[in-house]
């Protein structure tokens, strides 16, 4: 079969090098995909948003299945955008509906259905302009630190967590009254703050039945040592040697199968992936949010480990028959660390070219934010390159990506030494 990948980044490289391994695999497309992404299959030069542009070169290409990388488009409907065209409902949209998409679109249907199914979270109460004097209040009712969470997508800054009443007062009125973060901070969700480790769990559902991915921890800050300020993600390891199979099992029990079922009982028809964001609390797990989309590094770590054909599972997700195909994970573990260009997350230059990636032998290197210029490749984002590897123990795989990271080079190039150790 014929697929379009969706998106540019880490992750999109990760899905174009497992999908083209698959033998049901005819031509892979990546709209618009990066400078890596060519070796798997064919750039298209196409916004993850253009959904016309996107179904006219769906069907001039005879393409079976859309794969949705990042969560912009499917939050703004690429999913029902097909559904809705007589010659497009026919093609294999892997990602929700709109309806779906909200898990992650908006923090408050994500808390609301939550507690409709029981799925352990952190509590919380929603205020917006209607009620801001009554949200002053309900702060100081709270516990310090208090988190505040912009209900709409924010591009990962949505997120606050403060020491203080007063900054949280002030920021309340900032979100809600001066739109801090536009439209997205309209709603402000105001949480109870939860101590313990953070981890993540992937689900891919057809709507009726799962299969549980590979659990992956992602490293947000940029400076070693989890300092400095949050980023797309530095590095991911997978799996994660603190859940073990009790708290696995917890998380299956408690979070994955109410979710899954909460999605069918409420009527929201769901093919896709589901990232479930965790904290580990003294052995319980408590979500944190949900995205609906694989997250980034971490699926360059995960898809390593998934032995199965990825095609083969897409393909049960899109006829609803996930439930009869094979899959099986490798008990590897993968490390990934990000390259990135100096200064991210602020400002950064790019255009930088980037050198000796034929060096690196032992590990996989996925292109993120790069870019061919009459046949060079260059920088052309904060995360450029993540490269990861696969090997028999945690030490093993980290040594060998944080190593083969050292090998590439770039201007200003910046990367975590640690990733991962603080698991050792
Ligand atoms: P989110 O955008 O919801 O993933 O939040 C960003 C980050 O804020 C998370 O990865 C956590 O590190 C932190 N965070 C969010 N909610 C909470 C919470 N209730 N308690 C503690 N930390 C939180
Ligand atoms: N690495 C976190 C994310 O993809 O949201």
């Amino acid at each position: 079969m014929n697929i379009l990948i969706i998106g540019s980044g880490g992750r999109e490289s990760a899905f174009a090098y497992k999908l083209a391994q698959s033998p049901k695999l005819d031509k892979l497309f990546i709209a618009p995909g990066n400078a890596g992404t060519g070796q798997y299959g064919e750039n298209v030069p196409l916004k993850v948003t253009d959904f016309k542009g996107i179904g006219e070169f769906v069907l001039a290409n005879d393409i079976q299945m859309v794969v949705v990388g990042p969560e912009e488009p499917l939050v703004k409907g690429i999913h029902d955008y097909f559904l809705a065209d007589e010659q497009l409902k026919g093609i294999a949209v892997i990602g929700p509906q709109q309806e779906g998409a909200q898990l992650e679109g908006s923090k408050d249907f994500s808390k609301e259905f939550m507690i409709r199914h029981q799925v352990p979270t952190a509590a919380f109460r929603s205020f917006d302009k209607t009620n801001l004097e009554e949200g002053l209040a309900y702060l100081d009712t709270q516990k310090l630190p208090i988190v505040l969470k912009a209900d709409g997508l924010a591009q990962g800054k949505g997120v606050l967590i403060l020491d203080s009443y007063e900054e949280a007062k002030a920021e309340l009125k900032a979100m809600i009254s001066d739109a801090k973060f536009g439209e997205a901070s309209n709603v402000v969700v105001v949480e109870e703050f939860l101590k313990g480790i953070e981890l993540s769990v992937f689900v891919l559902t057809d709507g009726k039945d799962h299969k549980v991915l590979p659990s992956a921890k992602d490293y947000k800050r940029i400076g070693e040592g989890d300092t400095g300020l949050n980023t797309g993600g530095m590095g991911s390891v997978s799996p994660v040697p603190f859940a073990d199979q009790t708290f696995l099992d917890k998380v299956e029990e408690r979070i994955i199968k109410p979710t899954v079922d909460g999605l069918k009982k409420d009527n929201i028809p769901y093919k896709g992936f589901i990232f479930i964001g965790l904290m580990n609390v003294e052995g319980e797990p408590y979500v944190i949010e949900y995205n609906v989309r694989m997250g980034d590094p971490e699926t360059e770590s995960v898809l390593l480990r998934i032995e199965s054909d990825l095609v083969d599972l897409l393909e049960g997700v899109a006829q609803g028959n996930l439930a009869d195909r094979s899959y099986t994970v490798s008990p590897k573990t993968a490390a990934t660390v990000m390259l990135v260009s100096g200064g991210y997350p602020g400002s950064y230059e790019q255009g930088k070219v980037i050198s000796n990636i034929e060096n690196v032998k032992e590990s996989i290197v996925f292109h993120a934010g790069t870019k061919l210029v009459n046949g060079e490749v260059q920088t052309a984002g904060g995360r450029v390159i993540a490269v990861t590897a696969l090997e028999e123990d945690l030490f093993s795989a980290l040594q060998q990506a944080t190593a083969d990271a050292g090998r590439i080079f770039f201007q200003g190039k910046y990367f975590r030494t640690d990733i991962g150790f603080d698991l050792i």
